[in-house]
């Protein structure tokens, strides 16, 4: 299974993508890593696997159709079984869902519905909720709307910040993205 993955950020979801498929856990190819911006550490950290990486920067276009053009086509160019947003926080149109159908997978750091959007482990934290969690989704056009494929629950300690309650969140989310690509991969 081929897939072109998407970061804004650091990549360590990826990066256990990345160890899970070179460990020989995996059946995949990641056949590409593209940004929205230059100068991610998600991007760095795949040129430094050897894969190929791409950025199409949002900065540089004055219309977004424009940008959705220029990113659909671009991860299309790598024929890709399954298109990855790994903590890309940007939303794609209509086209590119339509592009990839079923086909685009999402991570979200909290149990949706509850706490879509940029801050799902500020505002899960702000709610004063008990248990989060991790859910892995194929987007849709929405924010976070996208038919849920799998979920784990984490506990809200006492005394936890966005920082550590996001890190115990994630070691979920790796983990279920890990089962969720390894189940996906049979398909191809
Ligand atoms: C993940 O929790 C993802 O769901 C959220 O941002 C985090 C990505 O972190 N949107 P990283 O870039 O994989 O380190």
């Amino acid at each position: 299974m081929r897939i072109v993955v998407l970061v804004s950020g650091s990549g360590s979801n990826l990066q256990a993508v990345i160890d899970a498929e070179r460990a020989g856990q995996l059946p995949i190819e990641v056949a590409a890593v593209g940004a929205d911006r230059h100068g991610t550490y998600g991007v760095e950290r795949s040129a430094a696997a050897g894969i190929d990486t791409f950025v199409v920067n949002f900065g540089d276009y004055a219309d977004r159709r424009d940008w959705d053009d220029a990113l659909r086509q671009k991860a299309a160019s790598y024929r890709p079984d399954l298109v990855l947003s790994s903590g890309f926080m940007r939303i794609v149109d209509e086209r590119f869902i339509k592009r990839f159908e079923g086909r685009y997978i999402n991570t979200h750091p909290a149990l949706l519905p509850s706490f879509p959007g940029a801050h799902g482990v500020r505002d899960a934290l702000a709610y004063g909720v008990k248990v989060t969690g991790a859910t892995v989704m194929v987007a849709d056009a929405g924010v976070d709307t996208g038919p849920i494929l799998a979920q784990a629950p984490v506990a809200v300690l006492d005394d936890d910040t966005e920082a550590t309650l996001h890190e115990r969140i994630k070691v979920e989310e790796r983990r279920l993205l890990i089962e969720t690509l390894a189940e996906l991969s049979r398909k191809y």
